[in-house]
């Protein structure tokens, strides 16, 4: 059983006044708030241990490698990754996406298809565009129905052997689908496609196991698992890191330079260009501690909990319509106020304290499927209560008299 209210202790942020209210944090989808451990882990970094990593001979220089390396173990072993040199640090899922798409772009023929759905964020669409855009292949959508989830079947039919890689995301992150992924990584392996998963919406959710899963790329960013912002992780297969060429050019990603010719660095310092961002990940691997210190399953009960209290007393309100119905939903909770611009909404129940994102959520094609402009987004994390859910709807209530 999660202990709510001294899991909100960890959290200082929790304890703020916003317009002289209590602060009632829904914006977790966005971004997670971060508990004293991590705080503590960039300020010990910074104040005890800062060098540069795998350059200095000196003591500190050793010190931070030491910690920099272990934190890449972390990963390894909480994602289950075969191999530590398969975990890449970059600066968040948008960076590993691009990463993978770059290098694609370079292995892609005019002739070649890329996959990607109707349910993706930006991030998971302009990258695979570039890449097409480069090297003449095309892009390809895979429908969703009216709640919001992926239709298999046309997946299915989707797929052929000119299909060469499928992105997609693991859980939605303005309609909260939790997505059949293994089913469909399964389904392109019989295709020899390639699977990348934006696991950004996933991770501080749900445990992953890539090897499970058995994804060839699983992306995430650590500012969505109370981790620092700046800083996430391109989990790849072995032999697809060995086959795609390097990202960024420049130190510590090098064997050998010369004017002729430059030989790239082994795996995973092939991907880790310039001085990395040593502190942030870090403070990565005291988040995933601290998540697992608490336990994802038990994350993921109780947030299942809190959705569908939410789902419960929103479905009360005449004037609302929930966007996004799927089966296998994770916390996120999005929603229209009759022809209300979703941003009026959101200014109002700020004034009582309360955060949510409004508009599109960097999904547009989300919302052309619609026919709406946006949505008022809810996302719910182990550190909200059902008490704040009440105060939450309560101001969207208010809200709703003062703007119906
Ligand atoms: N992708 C983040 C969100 O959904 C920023 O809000």
């Amino acid at each position: 059983m999660l202990n709510n209210s001294k899991i909100r202790k960890d959290f200082p942020i929790l304890n703020r006044q916003v317009n002289g209210k209590p602060l009632v944090y829904l914006d977790n989808a966005a971004t997670s708030q971060k508990p004293q451990v991590v705080i503590a882990a960039l300020s010990k970094f910074y104040q005890k241990i800062n060098a540069n990593v795998h350059r200095g001979v000196h003591s500190l220089s050793q010190e931070a490698t030491k910690e920099f390396e272990e934190a890449r173990l972390k990963l390894q072993k909480h994602f289950n990754a075969k191999h530590t040199h398969e975990i890449i640090f970059t600066r968040g899922t948008t960076e590993s996406i691009n990463l993978v798409a770059n290098g694609f772009s370079q292995l892609l023929q005019k002739g070649d298809e890329v996959l990607i759905s109707q349910l993706e964020h930006h991030s998971n669409i302009v990258p695979w565009q570039l890449a097409c855009e480069k090297s003449g292949a095309s892009l390809k959508v895979i429908p969703i129905n009216s709640k919001g989830e992926i239709l298999l079947k046309e997946f299915e039919q989707l797929l052929s052997n000119k299909t060469k890689i499928v992105a997609v995301n693991h859980i939605s992150n303005t309609l909260g689908t939790i997505n059949p992924i293994k089913e469909i990584i399964t389904k392109a392996h019989k295709h020899n496609a390639a699977v990348l998963i934006d696991g950004a919406q996933a991770t501080a959710h749900i445990a992953i196991d890539v090897q499970e899963l058995d994804c060839d790329f699983y992306c995430t960013s650590a500012h969505k698992m109370c981790g620092p912002t700046g800083i996430g992780m391109l989990y790849g297969k072995e032999e697809w890191l060995q086959k795609i060429p390097p990202y960024q050019g420049g130190g510590e990603m090098i064997k050998e330079v010369t004017f002729e010719k430059t030989t790239y660095a082994d795996l995973p310092y092939k991907f880790e260009a310039g001085t990395p961002n040593i502190a942030d990940a870090i403070a990565f691997g005291a988040a995933i501690d601290y998540l697992n210190n608490i336990g994802l399953d038990s994350i993921a009960k109780y947030e299942n909990e809190l959705l569908a209290y939410a789902t419960q007393l929103i479905s009360e309100i005449p004037e609302v319509k929930i966007i996004g119905t799927a089966q296998e939903k994770a916390a996120v909770l999005s929603f229209i106020v009759k022809d209300i611009h979703p941003f009026d909404i959101g200014s109002i129940i700020d004034k009582l304290g309360i955060a949510v994102r409004t508009g599109h959520h960097c999904t547009q094609p989300i919302m052309q499927f619609f026919d709406i402009s946006g949505t008022i987004r809810a996302s719910f994390s182990f550190y909200n209560t059902k008490e704040e859910i009440i105060v939450f709807i309560n101001a969207l209530k208010k809200a709703i008299t003062m703007l119906c």
